[in-house]
Protein backbone atom coordinates (compact mmCIF):
# COMPACT_ATOMS: atom_id res chain seq x y z
CA UNK A 1 0.00 0.00 0.00
CA UNK A 2 1.56 3.12 -0.46
CA UNK A 3 0.94 6.11 1.47
CA UNK A 4 -0.78 9.17 -0.55
CA UNK A 5 1.12 11.82 2.18
CA UNK A 6 4.50 10.30 1.44
CA UNK A 7 7.03 12.65 0.05
CA UNK A 8 8.85 10.84 -2.18
CA UNK A 9 12.35 12.83 -3.03
CA UNK A 10 15.18 11.83 -5.48
CA UNK A 11 19.16 12.78 -5.06
CA UNK A 12 21.60 12.85 -8.21
CA UNK A 13 24.67 13.11 -8.72
CA UNK A 14 26.28 16.61 -7.86
CA UNK A 15 28.59 19.59 -8.97
CA UNK A 16 31.35 20.46 -6.66
CA UNK A 17 29.88 22.02 -3.40
CA UNK A 18 30.99 25.29 -2.08
CA UNK A 19 30.28 27.95 0.10
CA UNK A 20 29.24 28.53 3.81
CA UNK A 21 26.04 26.78 5.15
CA UNK A 22 24.56 27.28 9.05
CA UNK A 23 22.96 24.40 10.55
CA UNK A 24 19.71 24.09 12.42
CA UNK A 25 20.43 24.19 16.73
CA UNK A 26 21.22 21.05 18.47
CA UNK A 27 18.04 18.41 18.62
CA UNK A 28 19.33 17.28 22.44
CA UNK A 29 19.92 20.70 24.00
CA UNK A 30 16.55 22.43 22.70
CA UNK A 31 14.59 19.54 24.50
CA UNK A 32 16.64 20.10 27.83
CA UNK A 33 16.45 23.69 27.22
CA UNK A 34 12.74 23.65 27.10
CA UNK A 35 12.24 21.34 29.99
CA UNK A 36 14.53 23.12 32.39
CA UNK A 37 13.08 26.51 31.45
CA UNK A 38 9.72 25.19 31.98
CA UNK A 39 10.70 24.36 35.40
CA UNK A 40 12.48 26.90 36.49
CA UNK A 41 10.83 30.78 38.43
CA UNK A 42 10.48 33.18 36.06
CA UNK A 43 11.32 33.66 32.21
CA UNK A 44 14.12 31.67 30.39
CA UNK A 45 15.12 32.82 26.81
CA UNK A 46 16.25 30.52 24.55
CA UNK A 47 17.92 31.37 20.81
CA UNK A 48 18.88 29.29 18.54
CA UNK A 49 16.29 26.41 18.97
CA UNK A 50 15.60 23.60 16.53
CA UNK A 51 11.83 24.33 15.26
CA UNK A 52 11.72 20.27 14.35
CA UNK A 53 8.77 18.57 14.79
CA UNK A 54 10.67 16.71 18.13
CA UNK A 55 11.51 19.50 19.90
CA UNK A 56 8.00 20.35 19.33
CA UNK A 57 6.62 17.81 20.63
CA UNK A 58 8.27 18.73 23.70
CA UNK A 59 6.94 22.44 24.06
CA UNK A 60 3.50 21.07 23.86
CA UNK A 61 4.13 18.45 26.37
CA UNK A 62 5.61 21.17 28.35
CA UNK A 63 2.86 23.90 27.78
CA UNK A 64 -0.10 21.05 28.23
CA UNK A 65 1.87 20.71 32.14
CA UNK A 66 1.50 24.40 32.97
CA UNK A 67 4.34 26.28 31.08
CA UNK A 68 3.76 29.19 29.27
CA UNK A 69 5.46 29.59 26.08
CA UNK A 70 6.50 31.51 23.07
CA UNK A 71 8.18 31.53 19.92
CA UNK A 72 8.41 35.55 19.20
CA UNK A 73 9.05 37.09 15.67
CA UNK A 74 12.69 37.63 15.85
CA UNK A 75 13.14 33.57 16.23
CA UNK A 76 13.60 34.00 20.22
CA UNK A 77 11.94 31.30 23.03
CA UNK A 78 10.53 32.74 25.88
CA UNK A 79 9.37 30.20 28.75
CA UNK A 80 8.18 31.22 31.90
CA UNK A 81 8.27 28.24 34.39
CA UNK A 82 6.34 26.37 37.24
CA UNK A 83 8.65 25.66 39.30
CA UNK A 84 10.11 22.35 39.72
CA UNK A 85 7.06 19.95 41.58
CA UNK A 86 4.62 22.39 39.70
CA UNK A 87 3.75 20.24 36.77
CA UNK A 88 0.34 20.27 36.46
CA UNK A 89 -1.58 17.22 35.09
CA UNK A 90 -1.82 17.10 31.42
CA UNK A 91 -5.17 17.26 30.11
CA UNK A 92 -4.98 14.53 26.99
CA UNK A 93 -2.22 12.26 26.13
CA UNK A 94 1.18 13.80 25.32
CA UNK A 95 1.73 13.48 21.52
CA UNK A 96 5.29 12.59 21.05
CA UNK A 97 5.28 11.72 17.68
CA UNK A 98 8.61 10.12 16.72
CA UNK A 99 10.92 11.67 19.28
CA UNK A 100 12.37 9.06 21.72
CA UNK A 101 14.02 11.57 23.72
CA UNK A 102 11.21 13.41 24.27
CA UNK A 103 9.31 10.21 25.59
CA UNK A 104 12.31 9.24 27.62
CA UNK A 105 12.57 12.32 29.44
CA UNK A 106 9.31 13.68 30.14
CA UNK A 107 9.04 10.27 31.48
CA UNK A 108 11.64 11.10 34.09
CA UNK A 109 10.23 14.47 34.77
CA UNK A 110 6.60 13.05 35.25
CA UNK A 111 7.49 10.02 37.36
CA UNK A 112 8.49 12.74 40.39
CA UNK A 113 4.99 14.60 40.40
CA UNK A 114 2.06 13.90 41.65
CA UNK A 115 0.42 13.78 37.88
CA UNK A 116 -0.59 11.19 35.46
CA UNK A 117 0.48 11.51 31.93
CA UNK A 118 -0.24 9.17 29.04
CA UNK A 119 2.47 8.60 26.22
CA UNK A 120 1.57 8.28 22.48
CA UNK A 121 3.67 8.69 19.71
CA UNK A 122 3.51 7.44 16.07
CA UNK A 123 4.56 3.60 14.88
CA UNK A 124 8.59 4.32 14.69
CA UNK A 125 8.49 5.52 17.84
CA UNK A 126 5.66 2.64 19.56
CA UNK A 127 7.64 0.13 18.33
CA UNK A 128 10.73 1.40 20.39
CA UNK A 129 11.41 0.15 23.67
CA UNK A 130 11.23 2.10 27.34
CA UNK A 131 11.47 -0.97 29.48
CA UNK A 132 15.25 0.96 30.02
CA UNK A 133 13.61 3.81 31.80
CA UNK A 134 10.77 2.00 32.72
CA UNK A 135 12.59 0.37 35.19
CA UNK A 136 14.66 2.48 37.54
CA UNK A 137 11.39 5.18 37.35
CA UNK A 138 9.58 2.48 38.73
CA UNK A 139 12.42 1.62 41.32
CA UNK A 140 11.89 5.37 42.50
CA UNK A 141 7.76 4.90 43.07
CA UNK A 142 6.33 5.92 39.67
CA UNK A 143 3.23 3.47 38.54
CA UNK A 144 3.90 3.00 34.59
CA UNK A 145 1.53 0.48 32.48
CA UNK A 146 2.54 0.39 29.24
CA UNK A 147 2.05 -1.82 26.02
CA UNK A 148 3.66 -5.28 25.58
CA UNK A 149 7.06 -5.14 25.48
CA UNK A 150 7.11 -2.02 27.33
CA UNK A 151 6.30 -0.41 24.53
CA UNK A 152 4.22 3.26 23.66
CA UNK A 153 1.51 3.92 24.21
CA UNK A 154 1.92 3.71 28.21
CA UNK A 155 0.76 5.69 31.00
CA UNK A 156 2.84 7.15 33.75
CA UNK A 157 1.52 7.85 37.53
CA UNK A 158 4.24 9.99 38.91
CA UNK A 159 4.83 9.71 42.87
CA UNK A 160 5.72 12.61 45.11
CA UNK A 161 7.66 12.59 47.46
CA UNK A 162 9.64 9.82 45.00
CA UNK A 163 12.21 7.35 46.35
CA UNK A 164 16.15 8.62 45.48
CA UNK A 165 17.48 5.54 43.81
CA UNK A 166 21.32 4.75 43.14
CA UNK A 167 21.23 3.56 39.40
CA UNK A 168 23.84 1.59 37.60
CA UNK A 169 23.28 2.34 33.45
CA UNK A 170 23.33 -1.02 31.69
CA UNK A 171 22.80 0.61 28.51
CA UNK A 172 25.14 3.54 27.54
CA UNK A 173 22.04 5.95 27.21
CA UNK A 174 22.32 9.59 27.39
CA UNK A 175 17.63 9.51 27.58
CA UNK A 176 17.92 7.05 30.29
CA UNK A 177 20.52 8.80 32.30
CA UNK A 178 18.62 11.90 31.51
CA UNK A 179 15.70 10.43 32.62
CA UNK A 180 16.61 9.53 36.57
CA UNK A 181 18.55 13.11 36.41
CA UNK A 182 15.40 14.75 35.84
CA UNK A 183 13.06 12.31 37.94
CA UNK A 184 15.54 13.02 40.84
CA UNK A 185 15.48 16.90 40.88
CA UNK A 186 12.24 16.81 42.33
CA UNK A 187 12.88 14.18 44.97
CA UNK A 188 14.28 14.62 48.11
CA UNK A 189 17.89 13.26 48.66
CA UNK A 190 20.53 12.15 46.44
CA UNK A 191 19.64 10.75 43.62
CA UNK A 192 23.06 9.12 41.90
CA UNK A 193 23.54 7.51 38.08
CA UNK A 194 26.73 5.65 37.87
CA UNK A 195 27.45 5.76 34.68
CA UNK A 196 30.25 3.11 32.84
CA UNK A 197 30.79 4.53 29.62
CA UNK A 198 30.55 8.03 29.24
CA UNK A 199 27.45 9.42 26.87
CA UNK A 200 26.53 13.21 25.95
CA UNK A 201 26.31 15.61 28.85
CA UNK A 202 24.41 18.31 27.90
CA UNK A 203 22.04 17.22 31.05
CA UNK A 204 24.76 17.74 33.77
CA UNK A 205 25.92 20.85 32.29
CA UNK A 206 22.37 22.29 31.55
CA UNK A 207 21.41 21.09 35.31
CA UNK A 208 24.39 22.65 36.72
CA UNK A 209 23.61 26.29 35.02
CA UNK A 210 19.78 26.51 36.13
CA UNK A 211 21.48 26.25 39.69
CA UNK A 212 21.12 22.44 40.26
CA UNK A 213 23.41 20.85 42.89
CA UNK A 214 24.90 18.23 40.44
CA UNK A 215 27.94 16.66 41.26
CA UNK A 216 30.08 14.38 38.78
CA UNK A 217 32.89 12.16 39.68
CA UNK A 218 35.07 9.93 38.23
CA UNK A 219 36.55 6.35 39.03
CA UNK A 220 39.73 5.31 37.90
CA UNK A 221 38.67 3.65 35.06
CA UNK A 222 36.57 6.22 34.02
CA UNK A 223 33.27 5.35 35.46
CA UNK A 224 31.13 8.51 36.42
CA UNK A 225 29.17 9.01 39.42
CA UNK A 226 26.24 11.70 38.71
CA UNK A 227 24.40 13.02 41.75
CA UNK A 228 21.80 15.59 41.93
CA UNK A 229 20.02 16.55 45.00
CA UNK A 230 16.73 17.43 45.30
CA UNK A 231 14.45 19.05 45.58
CA UNK A 232 16.06 21.32 43.59
CA UNK A 233 15.17 25.06 42.62
CA UNK A 234 16.07 25.99 39.00
CA UNK A 235 16.82 29.91 37.88
CA UNK A 236 15.82 31.02 34.91
CA UNK A 237 18.61 31.43 32.27
CA UNK A 238 19.43 32.91 28.73
CA UNK A 239 20.21 29.85 26.66
CA UNK A 240 22.25 30.26 23.20
CA UNK A 241 21.94 27.10 21.30
CA UNK A 242 24.34 25.84 19.35
CA UNK A 243 24.14 24.26 15.84
CA UNK A 244 23.60 20.43 15.99
CA UNK A 245 26.93 17.96 15.23
CA UNK A 246 24.57 15.40 14.05
CA UNK A 247 22.40 17.79 11.42
CA UNK A 248 26.09 19.07 10.55
CA UNK A 249 27.09 15.35 9.90
CA UNK A 250 25.34 14.75 6.61
CA UNK A 251 26.97 18.21 4.98
CA UNK A 252 30.35 17.09 6.10
CA UNK A 253 30.28 13.65 4.83
CA UNK A 254 28.81 15.24 1.42
CA UNK A 255 31.70 17.58 0.98
CA UNK A 256 34.16 15.09 1.42
CA UNK A 257 32.85 12.49 -0.69
CA UNK A 258 31.92 15.05 -3.78
CA UNK A 259 34.57 15.97 -5.74
CA UNK A 260 36.05 19.46 -5.38
CA UNK A 261 34.09 20.22 -2.59
CA UNK A 262 35.40 22.90 -0.24
CA UNK A 263 32.27 23.63 2.60
CA UNK A 264 32.29 25.66 5.77
CA UNK A 265 29.68 24.27 8.22
CA UNK A 266 29.44 27.38 10.73
CA UNK A 267 28.86 27.17 14.26
CA UNK A 268 28.73 23.58 15.25
CA UNK A 269 28.74 22.34 18.84
CA UNK A 270 31.40 20.20 19.26
CA UNK A 271 31.20 18.84 22.72
CA UNK A 272 33.73 16.02 23.35
CA UNK A 273 30.51 13.34 24.08
CA UNK A 274 29.34 14.21 20.09
CA UNK A 275 31.90 14.92 18.17
CA UNK A 276 33.44 11.45 17.33
CA UNK A 277 32.08 10.92 13.69
CA UNK A 278 34.72 14.16 13.16
CA UNK A 279 37.91 12.14 14.80
CA UNK A 280 36.71 8.94 12.53
CA UNK A 281 36.39 10.88 9.47
CA UNK A 282 40.00 12.50 9.74
CA UNK A 283 41.59 8.72 10.74
CA UNK A 284 39.84 8.13 7.37
CA UNK A 285 41.78 11.05 5.72
CA UNK A 286 38.99 13.51 5.77
CA UNK A 287 40.25 17.02 5.75
CA UNK A 288 38.21 18.97 8.03
CA UNK A 289 39.75 22.12 9.79
CA UNK A 290 38.10 23.58 12.97
CA UNK A 291 38.36 27.42 12.63
CA UNK A 292 37.66 29.97 15.53
CA UNK A 293 36.94 27.48 18.22
CA UNK A 294 34.77 29.09 20.83
CA UNK A 295 31.79 28.84 23.47
CA UNK A 296 28.36 29.41 22.95
CA UNK A 297 25.90 28.75 25.39
CA UNK A 298 28.73 26.53 27.65
CA UNK A 299 29.21 24.22 24.55
CA UNK A 300 32.16 24.29 22.78
CA UNK A 301 31.58 25.13 19.26
CA UNK A 302 33.54 26.06 15.87
CA UNK A 303 33.21 26.83 12.45
CA UNK A 304 34.00 23.96 10.47
CA UNK A 305 35.83 23.94 6.66
CA UNK A 306 35.25 20.67 5.14
CA UNK A 307 37.51 19.58 1.78
CA UNK A 308 37.08 16.99 -0.69
CA UNK A 309 38.73 13.70 0.50
CA UNK A 310 40.06 10.19 -1.01
CA UNK A 311 38.93 8.14 1.90
CA UNK A 312 40.38 4.95 3.10
CA UNK A 313 38.69 2.28 4.82
CA UNK A 314 39.63 1.59 9.12
CA UNK A 315 38.60 -0.18 11.87
CA UNK A 316 36.35 2.22 14.25
CA UNK A 317 36.80 1.48 17.55
CA UNK A 318 33.96 0.45 19.27
CA UNK A 319 34.77 2.72 22.41
CA UNK A 320 33.75 5.83 19.91
CA UNK A 321 30.20 4.79 19.68
CA UNK A 322 28.44 6.81 22.41
CA UNK A 323 30.01 9.89 20.99
CA UNK A 324 28.48 9.60 17.49
CA UNK A 325 25.76 7.34 18.32
CA UNK A 326 23.57 9.16 15.56
CA UNK A 327 26.35 9.34 13.14
CA UNK A 328 26.55 5.52 11.99
CA UNK A 329 24.23 6.10 9.24
CA UNK A 330 25.96 8.83 7.58
CA UNK A 331 29.76 7.14 8.48
CA UNK A 332 28.47 4.12 6.51
CA UNK A 333 27.75 6.31 3.39
CA UNK A 334 31.05 7.20 3.45
CA UNK A 335 32.86 3.67 3.86
CA UNK A 336 31.02 3.06 1.08
CA UNK A 337 33.12 5.66 -1.13
CA UNK A 338 36.10 5.20 0.84
CA UNK A 339 39.52 2.61 -0.34
CA UNK A 340 39.28 -0.36 1.00
CA UNK A 341 37.40 -2.22 4.23
CA UNK A 342 35.54 -0.55 6.79
CA UNK A 343 34.89 -2.65 9.47
CA UNK A 344 32.13 -1.71 12.31
CA UNK A 345 30.82 -3.37 15.59
CA UNK A 346 29.75 -3.28 19.07
CA UNK A 347 26.40 -1.06 17.49
CA UNK A 348 23.51 -3.56 18.78
CA UNK A 349 22.07 0.20 20.22
CA UNK A 350 21.86 1.03 16.23
CA UNK A 351 18.54 -1.88 16.01
CA UNK A 352 16.50 0.02 18.31
CA UNK A 353 16.58 3.71 17.06
CA UNK A 354 13.87 5.31 15.32
CA UNK A 355 14.28 2.08 13.11
CA UNK A 356 16.86 -0.89 13.07
CA UNK A 357 19.77 1.27 11.23
CA UNK A 358 21.75 -1.61 10.57
CA UNK A 359 18.90 -3.34 8.85
CA UNK A 360 17.64 -0.67 7.29
CA UNK A 361 21.37 0.91 5.96
CA UNK A 362 22.74 -2.63 4.93
CA UNK A 363 19.49 -3.33 2.59
CA UNK A 364 19.25 0.66 1.22
CA UNK A 365 23.46 0.41 0.69
CA UNK A 366 23.13 -2.84 -1.63
CA UNK A 367 20.33 -1.48 -3.46
CA UNK A 368 22.20 1.48 -4.61
CA UNK A 369 25.15 -0.94 -5.38
CA UNK A 370 27.07 -0.71 -2.33
CA UNK A 371 28.99 -3.90 -0.93
CA UNK A 372 28.22 -4.40 2.90
CA UNK A 373 27.69 -7.29 5.22
CA UNK A 374 25.36 -7.02 7.93
CA UNK A 375 26.56 -8.50 10.94
CA UNK A 376 25.01 -9.20 14.63
CA UNK A 377 26.48 -5.74 16.01
CA UNK A 378 27.87 -3.88 13.13
CA UNK A 379 28.55 -3.57 9.08
CA UNK A 380 31.22 -4.43 7.47
CA UNK A 381 31.60 -2.03 3.91
CA UNK A 382 34.04 -2.73 0.87
CA UNK A 383 34.35 1.02 -0.28
CA UNK A 384 34.77 2.13 -4.16
CA UNK A 385 37.49 3.41 -3.84
CA UNK A 386 35.94 7.27 -4.64
CA UNK A 387 34.20 5.70 -7.73
CA UNK A 388 30.18 6.74 -7.57
CA UNK A 389 27.97 4.06 -6.54
CA UNK A 390 25.67 2.69 -8.89
CA UNK A 391 22.47 4.22 -7.74
CA UNK A 392 19.10 3.82 -9.57
CA UNK A 393 16.84 2.16 -6.62
CA UNK A 394 14.25 3.11 -4.40
CA UNK A 395 15.17 2.87 -0.48
CA UNK A 396 12.22 3.23 2.21
CA UNK A 397 13.56 5.58 5.02
CA UNK A 398 11.22 3.43 7.72
CA UNK A 399 10.07 7.04 9.14
CA UNK A 400 14.15 7.58 10.53
CA UNK A 401 15.07 11.13 9.48
CA UNK A 402 18.87 10.19 9.82
CA UNK A 403 18.50 6.65 7.12
CA UNK A 404 16.67 9.88 5.00
CA UNK A 405 19.40 11.98 5.32
CA UNK A 406 21.91 10.04 4.73
CA UNK A 407 20.61 8.61 1.32
CA UNK A 408 19.72 12.03 0.32
CA UNK A 409 23.71 12.25 0.52
CA UNK A 410 24.66 9.06 -1.18
CA UNK A 411 22.42 9.90 -3.98
CA UNK A 412 24.90 12.39 -4.64
CA UNK A 413 27.62 10.35 -4.92
CA UNK A 414 25.95 7.63 -7.89
CA UNK A 415 26.30 7.37 -11.67
CA UNK A 416 22.29 8.25 -11.24
CA UNK A 417 20.47 8.71 -8.61
CA UNK A 418 18.61 7.98 -5.07
CA UNK A 419 14.83 7.99 -4.12
CA UNK A 420 14.15 8.22 -0.72
CA UNK A 421 10.39 6.89 -0.56
CA UNK A 422 9.53 9.72 1.93
CA UNK A 423 11.71 12.22 3.25
CA UNK A 424 8.52 13.99 5.28
CA UNK A 425 10.64 12.30 8.71
CA UNK A 426 13.60 14.83 7.82
CA UNK A 427 11.28 17.33 9.44
CA UNK A 428 11.62 15.98 12.70
CA UNK A 429 15.18 17.08 13.23
CA UNK A 430 16.02 19.28 9.97
CA UNK A 431 13.08 21.48 9.56
CA UNK A 432 12.75 23.12 6.40
CA UNK A 433 11.16 27.19 5.74
CA UNK A 434 7.42 25.89 5.09
CA UNK A 435 4.81 25.96 7.17
CA UNK A 436 5.53 22.75 9.78
CA UNK A 437 2.50 20.41 8.99
CA UNK A 438 3.74 20.79 5.29
CA UNK A 439 6.35 18.48 6.21
CA UNK A 440 4.39 16.51 9.01
CA UNK A 441 4.32 12.80 7.28
CA UNK A 442 3.37 9.98 9.10
CA UNK A 443 2.24 6.49 8.42
CA UNK A 444 -1.80 6.35 9.67
CA UNK A 445 -4.20 8.90 8.75
CA UNK A 446 -5.10 9.28 11.93
CA UNK A 447 -1.71 10.38 13.64
CA UNK A 448 -1.57 12.62 10.61
CA UNK A 449 -4.27 14.42 11.27
CA UNK A 450 -2.96 14.71 14.86
CA UNK A 451 -0.27 16.28 13.69
CA UNK A 452 -1.57 18.14 11.24
CA UNK A 453 -3.83 19.74 14.01
CA UNK A 454 -1.42 20.31 16.33
CA UNK A 455 0.83 21.90 14.24
CA UNK A 456 -1.52 23.82 13.00
CA UNK A 457 -1.86 24.98 15.97
CA UNK A 458 1.51 26.17 17.45
CA UNK A 459 1.31 28.22 14.01
CA UNK A 460 -2.00 29.52 14.83
CA UNK A 461 -0.65 30.37 18.12
CA UNK A 462 2.44 32.07 16.49
CA UNK A 463 0.47 34.37 14.24
CA UNK A 464 -2.25 35.62 17.20
CA UNK A 465 1.21 36.34 18.96
CA UNK A 466 2.68 38.39 16.62
CA UNK A 467 -0.42 40.22 15.69
C1 LIG B 1 19.83 11.53 22.88
C2 LIG B 1 20.51 10.40 23.22
C3 LIG B 1 20.79 9.29 22.29
C4 LIG B 1 20.60 9.73 20.84
C5 LIG B 1 19.33 10.51 20.65
C6 LIG B 1 19.34 11.76 21.50
C7 LIG B 1 19.59 12.57 23.90
O1 LIG B 1 19.89 8.23 22.54
O2 LIG B 1 20.60 8.60 20.01
O3 LIG B 1 19.16 10.87 19.31
O4 LIG B 1 19.25 13.70 23.55
O5 LIG B 1 19.76 12.26 25.09
P1 LIG B 1 20.23 7.05 23.59
O6 LIG B 1 20.17 7.62 24.95
O7 LIG B 1 19.15 6.05 23.36
O8 LIG B 1 21.58 6.55 23.19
Amino acid sequence: MTDQNARPRSFSASVPLKGRIAIPGDKSISHRALMLSALAVGESRVTGLLEGHDVLATAAAMRAMGATIERRTDGEWRINGVGVGGLLQPREALDMGNSGTSTRLLMGLIASHPITATFVGDASLSGRPMGRVIDPLAQMGADITSSPGGRLPLMVRGLAPAIPISYRLPVASAQVKSAVLLAGLNTGGVTEVIEPVPTRDHSERMLRGFGADLTVEADADGTRHICIMGEAELKPQTIVVPGDPSSAAFFIVAALLVPGSDVTITNVGLNPTRAGLIDVLRQMGGDIELIDPREVGGEPVADLRVRHSALSGITVDPAVTPSMIDEFPILFVAAALAQGRTTTTGLDELRVKESDRLAVMSTGLRAIGARVIETEDGLIIEGTGGDPLPGGATVAGHLDHRICMSFAIAGLVTGSSVTIDDMGPVATSFPISRPCWENCSHDDPPQRRRNRLRCRSVADRRRGRAR
